[in-house]
């Protein structure tokens, strides 16, 4: 079964399916998954622990191959593309906000954020003050992530997810680690940013908070999408 073709996606995913291997068994732990994420939708994933969002969502953002099937971003078909020309899309058009924040240890809140801009040569000191002040750590721009809360850690994360006015920003379950107080505080930066750079946003998550402000909600159950 193909999946139809839609006209305005961002993303697209066709037929996906990815298989792990566990000692001598062979598991499949996506089995023929098509969506797609139009160019500014806010679109969260769904499901219980085990059922392959956090995969389907490294195959979304080609952190992974799939065994089948195809993603393509912008017109591009990733899965024929080789590392070095994923890299270069990643840092070009993805931005990624991870549970555990993923802050660089030996860089300063200022230069975790000016990271993306950097490594694509592009440093834009004004655009990381902007962010930097917009996610509120003005006041701790020096300091390296071990000094920061979870909660100032994650909103550095969310400043560099977007700082690159990325199309598209992955979140897997980016308020996990926080307190519900950080958490809504996160999750509206998050919102926020995204409005202002047009980018899409595709966020794993158990909060049925979240869940209700999203465009639409992909629900996942043992490898495959229930309702989209
Ligand atoms: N590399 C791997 N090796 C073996 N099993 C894996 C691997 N990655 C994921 N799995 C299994 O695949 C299923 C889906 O995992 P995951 O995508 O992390 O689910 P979720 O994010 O929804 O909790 C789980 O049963 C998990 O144990
Ligand atoms: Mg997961």
């Amino acid at each position: 079964m193909t999946a139809i073709p839609t006209s305005n996606a961002l993303l697209t995913a066709e037929n996906l399916t990815k298989t792990v291997q566990v000692g001598e068994q062979s598991l499949s732990i996506i089995k023929d998954v098509s969506i797609h994420v139009d160019a500014g939708e806010f679109v969260v994933i769904m499901g219980k622990s085990g059922s392959g969002k956090s995969t389907l969502l490294g195959l979304l953002a080609a952190l992974d191959y799939p065994d089948s099937g195809s993603v393509t971003l912008a017109g591009q078909t990733l899965s024929n593309l080789d590392e070095e020309a994923l890299a270069v899309i990643r840092q070009q058009d993805m931005g990624f906000v991870f549970q555990s924040f993923h802050l660089l240890p030996t860089l300063t809140v200022a230069e975790n954020i000016a990271f993306p801009l950097d490594i694509a040569r592009r440093p834009d000191k004004t655009r990381v003050d902007t962010l930097i002040e917009a996610v509120g750590l003005g006041h701790r721009r020096h300091s390296l992530p071990n000094q920061l809360s979870g909660g100032e850690q994650q909103r550095t994360a969310v400043a560099r997810a977007l700082v690159s006015r990325p199309k598209i920003v992955f979140a897997d379950e980016p308020t996990g680690n926080l307190d519900e107080q950080n958490a809504e505080q996160v999750m509206q930066l998050l919102l926020d940013l995204r409005q202002q750079t047009g980018s899409a946003l595709v966020v794993v998550t158990h909060d049925p908070a979240l869940a209700q402000m999203a465009d639409r909600v992909i629900t996942m159950q043992d490898g495959r999408v229930l309702s989209s």
